[in-house]
């Protein structure tokens, strides 16, 4: 098939997501002989309709959230980008824990929205809520795949003659289990997770509204940037990005849960997969 476009679009908060759509859409790109081109959903103003046609391929980047598509963005992949018998590589980020069925449900979307999933991948990318689990992550060896993943896939492109039917299988379940839930040592939910937010060290911050500009929710008054007047989804983009160090969580619950992933997960190295 000739593919006069290879576009990365993808949501990413901490960067990891960016990082590995955008490597793989540059190489497929260079590969197939197209221009590279990206649109980035991941603030309120990055979501609008998006449709593809036959002569693109298109790499869907999201990060795992609770072993799923980002519950909050879901609605908007659902109904506001589409495919016209359009190629797309689904690719998840997770911060070495588990990407459970994130990938299967992007896959899942893309198929429901008119394109052809022809491969995807699951890549190990540092946790949002830590600076060691997944730490480094994707590294050499990670991105390594990534580019083994372009190679294959820009020869499957170059052998078929129409967008295959079938999907491409992934792993993950079908029908999608619940979203993951935090849970304290006694099995039980952590009390209020949902309703945490960031707060910012006063003698760091230095105003520059960065974090409002950079939130995903729109959730940060960018007046006032201790206030937190929206939804937060914890991506943790305004703690990772603040030049100041000045943002950081000190809900009690997000600790602990932040604490005990650390505890299980940080001494292993969860795998990197592609799938063709
Ligand atoms: C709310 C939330 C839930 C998450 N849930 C999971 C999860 O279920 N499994 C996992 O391995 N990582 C999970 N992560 C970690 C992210 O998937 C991972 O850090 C990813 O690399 C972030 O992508 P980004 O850098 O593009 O924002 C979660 C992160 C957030 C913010
Ligand atoms: S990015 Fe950091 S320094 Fe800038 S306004 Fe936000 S909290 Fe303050
Ligand atoms: S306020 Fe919440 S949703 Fe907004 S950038 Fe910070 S962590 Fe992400």
């Amino acid at each position: 098939m000739e593919i006069k476009t290879v576009w990365a679009v993808y949501f990413s908060g901490t960067g990891t997501t960016e990082k590995v759509a955008t490597r793989l859409a540059k190489s497929l790109a260079e590969q197939l002989g197209a221009q590279y081109r990206a649109h980035d959903y991941t603030t309120p103003a990055g979501r609008v309709e998006l449709t593809f046609g036959p002569e693109e391929l298109v790499v869907l980047g999201t990060p795992v959230y609770a072993g799923r598509v980002p519950n909050l963005m879901l609605p908007y992949l659902q109904s506001s980008v589409h495919g016209a018998h359009t190629l797309a590589v689904p690719v998840v980020l997770y911060g070495n824990r588990n990407f459970d069925d994130g990938l299967i449900e992007l896959r899942n979307v893309l198929a429901a929205n008119g394109f052809a999933p022809i491969a995807g991948a699951a890549v190990v990318g540092e946790h949002s809520f830590s600076k060691i689990l997944g730490a480094g992550r994707p590294d050499g060896e990670d991105l390594e795949l990534v580019d083994r993943l372009a190679r294959e896939t820009a020869d499957k492109v170059k052998g078929l003659t129409a967008a295959p039917a079938q999907p491409v299988a992934v792993e993950g379940c079908d029908p999608i289990r619940p979203y993951y839930t935090p849970r304290d040592r006694h099995g039980e939910p952590i009390k209020d997770f949902l309703k945490a937010k960031p707060v910012t060290d006063p003698d760091k911050c230095v105003k520059c509204g960065l974090c409002a500009r950079l939130c995903p929710m729109g959730a940060i008054d960018p007046e006032d940037v201790t206030q937190v007047v929206g939804k937060c989804i914890k991506c943790c983009a305004c703690v990772k990005k603040c030049p100041m160090g000045a943002k950081y969580f000190d809900h009690e619950g997000y600790l602990y849960h932040q604490h005990e992933l650390e505890d299980q997960y940080a001494g292993r190295r969860a795998p990197t997969k592609i799938f063709l």
